[in-house]
């Protein structure tokens, strides 16, 4: 009959980031990524295969028209053409948090809508697979079909770049300061796109992102969050660098972002296990122990009036969930 599957899958933060495709087609990144699965910030996509004459997509109730329904069309075409099947789907696809403020709704969505789209189809695919799939839709979703710490290789084609979970060795948790809850001006793959055409310091960039994966790998496998927390902050400063020095420039940054990285310093030398991160916006994240998470956002909290800052744990893998 009828295809239709449900999927919820989370967010997951770079630690080591991702930025710059070598293949903009097949997603193929130029550097391998480290990232946390949250258990928080949640997509839930149904995906019905239907007689419609073209695809539907909702996202938190509203009807789509325009690049994301062409974004999610496309990734359809590659569902469809594994599945060996013609029909058209509805996509309802709802966030618990806000979409495209460098929150990592895409990597949620395209988790999502990956295990769902491949559900609904009939295909059965291993978790690798999906990763491989998620992948094609946006590159950091390839992490989010996995739980808690997950490394994604960059491999070289289709087959040999996926994501695959390591184990923890030190229990992380990563709060969300946000900045700004709004949608960002420049799309994550258009900043990309023109930092490696025109940053004079990606190449340097992406020569070291290399070094930091395997000495934060080797820190955090020792036990050393200090070392590791190092590494987090200084490889996601460097990929602003980047986008800083692209031209025209891209600056996600805020006046209230500086005031947050300010206060995670200050944490610091009070003692604070704290060391920030951030992506494609202007809200900081700041990857911490699970065991002193709590103490380390109430000290933020109330040294960053007006600017919400929220515990994330470590989260589960995607999965289908029963209608
Ligand atoms: C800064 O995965 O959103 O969050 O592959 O073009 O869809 P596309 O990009 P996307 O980029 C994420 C960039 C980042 C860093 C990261 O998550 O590793």
């Amino acid at each position: 009959g009828p295809g239709r599957a449900t999927a919820v899958a989370h967010a997951n933060i770079a630690l080591i980031k991702y930025w710059g495709k070598a293949d903009e087609t097949l997603v193929l990144p130029r550097t391998s990524s480290l990232s946390l699965t949250l258990d928080g910030l949640a997509t839930t996509t149904t995906v019905t295969f239907t007689g419609a004459r073209s695809d539907s997509l909702s996202l938190d109730g509203e009807e789509q028209s325009g690049e994301a329904l062409r974004r999610v069309s496309r990734f359809l075409d590659i569902v469809r053409g594994l599945a060996g099947i013609e029909q058209h789907a509805q996509v309802d696809s709802r966030n618990d948090g806000p979409t495209a403020a460098g929150l990592a709704s895409s990597a949620s969505g395209f988790a999502a809508l990956a295990l769902a789209a491949s559900a609904a189809a009939g295909l059965e695919l291993s978790s690798r697979e999906l990763s491989r799939l998620a992948r094609r839709g946006s590159g950091s979703a390839c992490r989010s079909i996995f739980g808690g710490l997950v490394v994604w290789r960059a491999g070289h084609d289709d087959l040999s770049s996926f994501a695959e979970p390591l184990d923890c060795p030190i229990p992380l948790a990563v709060l969300v300061a946000q900045v700004n809850a709004g949608r960002k001006a420049i799309s994550s793959r258009e900043a990309m796109r023109r930092t490696v055409a025109s940053s004079p310091l990606y190449e340097a960039w992406v020569q070291r992102s290399a070094v930091d994966l395997e000495d934060a790998l080797s820190a955090l496998r020792a036990g050393d969050l200090g070392a590791a927390g190092t590494i987090f902050e200084g490889n996601a400063l460097g990929m602003h660098a980047t986008m800083i020095s692209a031209r025209p420039a891209i600056v996600y940054w805020e006046p209230d972002t500086v005031r947050v990285l300010d206060a995670v310093h200050r944490a610091r030398d009070a003692g604070l296990p704290v060391w920030a991160t951030m992506d494609a916006g202007p809200n900081v994240k700041v990857v911490t122990s699970a065991e002193l998470a709590t103490e380390a956002a109430a000290w933020l909290s109330t040294r960053l009036e007006n600017i919400p800052v929220s515990v994330n744990c470590c989260g589960p893998a995607a999965r289908l969930i029963s209608e």
